[in-house]
């Protein structure tokens, strides 16, 4: 049986760990070849082993998505090594500081804007650039269900996630006829090492979370996994601009 995107060639960044490490191995298990980038190389070389202890070719990259030529290296490491590049998914995030606006200092806002939404972009940048010139391809960004909606003390993320969702929509018909999908997936809370840091921050407990789903739990990292492999796949090639909730019903409430 073939695999969803089998023989296919698969960038995902924050891949050291959280939803990136879980969705490398879904790629993995359908058949992509796949690089880990991550600011955490160690992190990433770890997921890279249970790749290949899966089968699939894989590779490990340092990268700082704020930095351009960091991202610009990444992507050149990446098509160098496997001489393709069909899918990615620009997933490197950092959370808010859990202040309300007027005590975030320009540190932090700097911090998770850069990370989160200019990331994010110089990521595409020069992923549809190698597209553009080499057959098109699937790129997927972690927005959140706070690129919809929000709650309370996180400024800096919510509007770096709303910019996201709008630059997902922005590319999404920029390269429509370019054969370029450009989609982004908005998780509820799910899992992950960020979501332990902020409970351990004692402002949100793991029931507040919970309750904000009428799931009344956490999402785990694989099922946001799923969503990403499928909008990364030919299975989704009439989906572009979409921000697919996977979020327990949270934004139908
Ligand atoms: N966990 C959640 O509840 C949740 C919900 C909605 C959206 N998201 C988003 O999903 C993505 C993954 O989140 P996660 O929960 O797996 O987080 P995580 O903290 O477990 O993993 C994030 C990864 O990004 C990497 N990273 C951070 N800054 C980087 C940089 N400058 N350059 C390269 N790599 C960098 C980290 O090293 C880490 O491996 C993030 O964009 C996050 O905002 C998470």
């Amino acid at each position: 049986m073939t695999g969803l995107v089998d023989g296919r060639v698969a960038l995902v960044t924050g891949g050291a760990g959280g939803i990136g490490r879980a969705t490398a191995i879904r790629l993995a298990q359908e058949g992509a070849a796949v690089a880990v980038a991550d600011r955490d190389l160690q992190g990433a070389r770890a997921t890279v082993g249970l790749l290949e202890e899966l089968g699939g070719p894989a590779l490990a990259v340092a990268v700082d998505v704020t930095d351009p030529k960091s991202v610009e290296a990444m992507v050149d490491a990446v098509t160098k090594e496997f001489g393709a590049l069909h899918g990615a998914y620009n997933n490197a995030g950092v959370e808010d500081a859990l202040q309300p606006a007027h005590l975030i200092t320009e540190k932090q806002w700097d911090h998770v804007v850069n990370v989160d939404l200019k990331g994010t972009w110089l990521c595409m940048k020069h992923e549809i650039a190698y597209m553009l010139t080499h057959g098109g391809g699937s790129i997927v960004n972690a927005a959140s269900v706070l690129a919809h909606v929000t709650m309370s003390n996180v400024p800096a993320y919510t509007a770096a996630k709303h910019g996201v969702a709008g630059l997902t929509r922005s590319a999404a018909l920029d390269y429509a006829q370019n054969g370029i999908r450009v989609n982004a997936v908005s998780p509820g809370a799910i899992r992950t090492e960020l979501i332990d840091r902020t409970i351990a921050s004692g402002k949100v407990s793991e029931s507040d979370y919970a309750n904000l789903h009428p799931m009344n739990r956490l999402g785990e990292p694989a099922e946001v996994a799923e969503a990403v492999v499928w909008l990364l796949s030919d299975r989704s090639s009439f989906v572009t601009g979409h921000c697919l909730a996977v979020d327990g019903g949270m934004l139908a409430t």
